[in-house]
């Protein structure tokens, strides 16, 4: 007779075992990833599964509770202390008695979110670089006068399979001690990236020891966004967000540089700020969730270049002038405490390779999480700030630019433009009759036609345009035919309505007439449509690189474009044509990224081997860019057609 099937899900992953065979020897062999700390002793719970039961015909298995054998003593023992959940049995302690399809619950190998952002169509299996290991060390004999470290090793080897591992000397003097605290149990850290580089034991505590947090967190040059999650179980346990200090030092990225260059003591005080920050965020994500800091064990970093320079306290000036040097463009290791980071004195940091001068480590990690090197369609990935990143290919070639769009999408360098926050205008319609406005305000559900409104308004203020809407004003005031196709706005119209002012030799649109007021202006217009044709040029260029007329499938990211909506970004020519199911907002992939490095050392692997085929293409340097970007001023293009628009 053959021997049973066993199917996990939801990976999918299955296989033929002998009767008596236990379930989570029988995962590991099929590469199906369940945590275990205890090493089997059914002491830790971390190697939960569930049977299901029934046929599952398209797989010819018929699944039965039957087919696993009962609770032995062990696990009965686990659960009358730490009780189990329904349905819920320890995989170490049970063995396949017949055909079994096994449910891996979602939390123990995936983490959610990161799927759910990710877009992607396959799980991300939680495979750390950071694992615990229980041992119990064999006593000390005097007639094997073997060290204790030495003892640990060899059941480190015999348990785990953890072979020689690297011990820091800061660990031997507390050794003894710990040792013998909790009769020779012990649990132990190690990293282990996969990377060549030898296992390294980061921690050892005594006894069971069962909590593994790691960080990843996306260092933005407004905004440095951080979470916090489990190893052990891959959940995000807690998130948190804050305004990137540095702004004092410098508003924008250039001014950065500059500081750095004028100012001796400069490069420091940009890292200090920034690692402080990272500090404060990681004291809030901790007390907010209850996690000792002592327990994290890894972080991943992700970054633009001269973000990710100035962290590392590595002076940006070359990234300020061609041809835009990177001190170092391979994935970074480091020690949490090299950078004064608030975790465990043995974490480890990860800082993901940086594609470009001027695509950083946080291009490759929103490539990691939308993945156009894992495509069989050609995608264009676009991450909006002042250079806009952009990443066009599928899984034969993928290539990169970054193109300067200036500040005008995050509201600077508008008249009336502010970053989003409550108060904000966010959504724009113009009636094509009247030519008079509706909008609405980021913290109201209403639009500004509808009854309530003006309380929400009075309660928020409504204080100026973000991005997305002066992206939306535009295109209606274009398809409005109050701004024309080469930016001008009518001044013609202003006996027709108040609502196109003039404003010395040129014309506004008065969008809200209260306080402040808030007008459309032809220098703002001009400023979008040099943002929008730097960003058009940037594609297109790629795009001919790539040999192809059109893209499949567009992802925008970022907090400019996830909130942009995909259609007006069309109308006014920020983006090339593609049917509009297949223009996705993908929030913060880069952030995305960073979690899926911190949770899967396959994906280090796999970014570092990406970038390293990526081709960049220096905008700076291509003669054609300049005509591209010149038939791109035009709304929404001198010579591309929109057909996805008119469908
Ligand atoms: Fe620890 Fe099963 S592996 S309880």
């Amino acid at each position: 007779p053959t021997d049973p099937l066993v199917l996990f899900m939801p990976s999918g992953k299955r296989g033929r075992f002998p009767v008596g065979t236990n379930l989570l020897e029988a995962a590991r062999l099929l590469g199906v990833n369940i945590e275990s700390v205890c090493g089997g002793r059914a002491t830790c719970g971390r190697c939960q599964i569930e049977v299901q039961e029934g046929g599952f015909a398209k797989h010819g298995i018929v699944s039965s509770c039957d087919h696993i054998s009962p609770k032995s003593g062990r696990e009965a023992r686990y659960e009358s202390i730490r009780s189990l959940p329904v349905g819920r049995r320890l995989s170490c302690s049970a063995t396949i008695q017949g055909d079994l399809v096994v449910a891996v619950p979602q939390d123990a190998v995936v983490n959610a979110q990161v799927v759910r952002k990710a877009a992607s169509d396959r799980l991300i299996e939680r495979n750390p670089a950071v694992r615990l290991c229980y041992v119990e060390v064999d006593k000390p004999d005097m007639h094997k006068p073997l060290g204790d470290l030495d003892r640990l090793k060899a059941m480190l080897t015999r348990d785990w399979g953890i072979h020689d591992p690297a011990v820091p000397l800061r660990l031997l003097p507390q050794l003894q001690k710990i040792l013998r605290k909790k009769n020779w149990g012990v649990t132990v850290a190690i990293h282990h990236d996969d990377n060549g580089a030898r296992p390294e034991i980061l921690a050892i505590w005594p006894g069971l020891h069962n909590k593994a947090y790691g960080i990843a967190c996306d260092i933005g040059s407004t905004t440095i966004a951080l979470h916090l999650l489990s190893l052990l179980s891959g959940r995000v346990v807690a998130s948190s967000g804050v305004s990137n200090p540095q702004i004092r030092l410098g508003e924008d990225l250039m001014s950065r540089v500059s500081y750095v260059m004028m100012n001796p003591g400069g490069c420091e005080a940009m890292a200090l700020a920034v690692r402080e920050a990272v500090n404060g965020l990681i004291g809030q994500v901790c007390t907010e969730s209850g996690v000792d800091a002592g327990d994290i064990l890894d972080a991943v970093f992700v970054a633009n270049p001269i973000m990710h320079h100035l962290f590392l306290g590595i002076d940006p000036t070359e990234l300020g002038q061609a041809p835009f040097a990177l001190a170092v463009s391979g994935a970074i290791h480091a020690s949490a405490a090299e950078l004064g980071l608030q975790a465990n004195e043995g974490a480890h940091v990860y800082l993901l390779p940086c594609i470009a001068g001027h695509v950083g480590a946080d291009a490759a990690a929103a490539t990691l999480a939308e993945g156009p090197h894992r495509q069989d369609r050609m995608m264009l990935l676009i991450d909006i700030g002042t250079n806009a990143e952009i990443v066009l290919g599928n899984g034969q070639r993928v290539i990169t630019a970054s193109s300067p769009t200036g500040p005008a999408f995050e509201g600077a360098e508008i008249s009336s433009g502010q970053r989003a926050a409550p108060g904000a205008i966010e959504r724009v319609r113009i009636d094509r009759e009247t030519l008079e406005p509706r909008f609405r305000i980021i913290g109201s559900e209403l639009w500004s036609d509808q009854p309530g409104f003006p309380e929400d308004a009075v309660r928020l203020g409504v204080t100026g345009t973000c991005g997305s809407a002066i992206v939306e004003v535009v295109a209606e005031l274009y398809l409005c035919g109050i701004v024309s196709e080469d930016g001008a706005i009518d001044g013609a119209l202003a006996a027709r309505s108040p609502r196109i002012v003039a404003n010395g030799r040129t014309f506004s649109y008065l969008l809200h007439d209260g306080c402040p007021q808030i007008t459309v202006t032809q220098n703002d217009v001009r400023a979008v449509q040099l943002a929008k044709a730097a960003l058009y040029a940037g594609i297109r260029l790629l795009m001919e690189k790539q040999g192809v007329a059109a893209v499949d499938m567009i992802r925008l990211a970022g907090a400019f474009g996830s909130f942009i909506d995909p259609k007006y970004a069309m109308v006014l020519g920020l983006i090339p044509d593609c049917d509009l199911s297949e223009v996705r907002a993908v929030g913060n992939a880069a952030g995305t990224g960073a979690m899926m490095a911190l949770l899967n050392r396959d994906c280090r692997r796999e970014i570092v081997q990406t970038v390293q085929r990526i081709e960049k293409i220096e905008t700076a340097l291509e003669p054609h860019f300049q005509q591209l970007f010149v038939d791109a001023m035009t709304l929404p293009h001198k010579v591309d057609s929109f057909p996805n628009l008119v469908k």
